[in-house]
């Protein structure tokens, strides 16, 4: 019996401890066909190499290979992750990516908690907005002039803040609105962009508010550069002693649009 209790004990911590990282997205250029066994074997290296420079230091970017069969990869975790969040995340999508972009050299992939980047081309430090994924929440917000005003000024907000040096690229700010509801925006750029490739890549993505998230009550703008979000619930860390991380609404909804 005292057996059984132990067993039963230790799958609720685990249940409640290890939370699964969430994949949001993906992109696999079908016009980057992985060329050769090498090619993907590099991958699958650099991933590698990915995943454990990640889990130091929180970001990294590396190569693998010669020649043709050269790689180039970036990966990262959102500033305010816990390395062990970060951790889970990172090794989760280094498999994943691989999963779901089998047969490409140009991928990506983005977890609400860490975002990978390959190809075949070195892109590092350039703003890349070629492939823009948006979440938006259908559900309106029921006064729109009020809150686009402030959401406006939260987005200056986030974004002076992601361009100083030695913030990882990363931007947090919240609003009461309502004694009842609090907003919560959120900007992170890659750490290899410079301060102004990063402000021009969150204005990229904030300039998209009035299209598709125009009125919503919460919605995301995921470039492979930079990402914007805001919600009506927390969801960054750290979170204030009545905060608790809320989950995606049902009433989301995604589309992925490529620069032509
Ligand atoms: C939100 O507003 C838009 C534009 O007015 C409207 O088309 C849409 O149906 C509304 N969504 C909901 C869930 O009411």
């Amino acid at each position: 019996m005292a057996f059984f209790h132990h067993i039963l004990l230790l799958l609720l911590l685990c249940s409640c401890t290890v939370k699964s990282a969430e994949l949001w997205a993906q992109y696999c250029n079908d016009n980057s066909k992985i060329s050769s066994p090498q090619q993907s074997a590099n991958i699958d290296n650099l991933l590698a190499e990915l995943v454990s420079g990640t889990i130091l230091n929180g970001f990294t970017t590396n190569s693998f290979g010669k020649g043709k069969d050269q790689v180039f990869g970036l990966a990262q975790c959102r500033g305010d992750v816990s390395s062990k969040d970060c951790s889970i995340c990172i090794q989760d999508a280094s498999k994943q990516i691989r999963k779901l972009c089998p047969d490409q050299s140009d991928a990506r992939i983005w977890y609400d908690y860490c975002f990978i980047k390959y190809d075949t081309e070195q892109f590092f430090g350039q703003v890349d907005t070629s492939i823009g994924i948006f979440f938006y929440n259908v559900e309106n917000v029921t006064d729109p002039d009020s809150f686009n005003k402030e959401l406006g000024n939260l987005a200056d907000e986030i974004s002076s803040e992601a361009v100083v040096p030695g913030n990882k690229g990363l931007g947090r700010a919240k609003k009461k609105l309502s004694p009842f509801l609090t907003l919560y925006a959120l900007a992170q750029c890659t750490r290899d962009l410079s301060p102004l490739s990063c402000a021009q890549c969150l204005a990229t993505a904030i300039g998209n508010f009035p299209t598709f998230c125009d009125n919503k009550k919460g919605c995301r703008v995921l470039y492979s550069s930079c990402i914007v979000r805001y919600e009506l619930y927390p969801f960054y860390f750290p979170l204030d002693p009545d905060e608790t991380l809320g989950n995606m609404p049902m009433t989301y909804y995604h589309s992925i649009v490529q620069k032509p």
